[in-house]
């Protein structure tokens, strides 16, 4: 029977040489040594201790890591740190006030019960934020939220209450803007 066990081991992550990465998030520049193969949601979790950002699929599938990356919802396993290095990111941890206020957005899940077990909650959020910073009037029709939505995956509650949270988010938002 032909071997299938390697001649020569593979070289493990961690013995890969690090380089300096510089992101701003929630406000505060923070610097970091990483190997240029760590994934930005590893450097967000493992590297800065901000484990809000949830990982699931690891492959750009559930949106669960989802952060804003300049502004624009982005999927943190789909980036390398360094990749990111001079960006601003914002994480579910930078979105309530620092009062513990929570933000509409936050405010809108609870009231909804827009969640059950919140493996995916800090995405949806995170998603929700920069498409309604970006779109202070949105088509609030059931199909316009679910397409909205539709980049991020819950697997607790068949979504109708989301979208409710989506509705109320823009009541919210509207209501402290006024
Ligand atoms: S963990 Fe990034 S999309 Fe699923
Ligand atoms: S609330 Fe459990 S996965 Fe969405």
């Amino acid at each position: 029977m032909a071997k299938t066990v390697l001649k020569k081991p593979i070289p493990a992550a961690s013995s890969d040489p690090k380089v300096p990465v510089t992101l701003t998030v929630n406000g505060e520049t923070v610097t970091r040594e990483a190997s240029p193969r760590m994934l930005l949601s590893d450097f967000i979790r493992h590297e800065l201790g901000l484990t809000g950002t949830h990982v699931g699929c690891e492959h750009g599938v559930c949106g669960c890591c989802t952060v804003t990356i300049d502004g624009r919802a982005g999927r943190s396993c789909l980036a390398f740190a360094v990749q990111a290095d001079g960006a601003e990111i914002r994480t579910i941890e930078g979105v309530a006030d620092e009062d513990g206020t929570l933000h509409p957005i936050q405010q809108a899940m609870m009231e909804c019960h827009g969640l059950q077990c919140g493996y995916c909650t800090p995405g949806f959020v995170m998603s929700m934020l920069s498409y309604l910073e970006e779109t202070p009037e949105p088509d609030l029709s059931e199909k316009a939220i679910r397409e909205v939505l539709s980049g991020n995956l819950c697997r607790c509650t068949g979504y109708a209450n989301i979208v409710k949270a989506f509705r109320r988010s823009v009541e919210l938002m509207n209501a402290a803007a006024d």
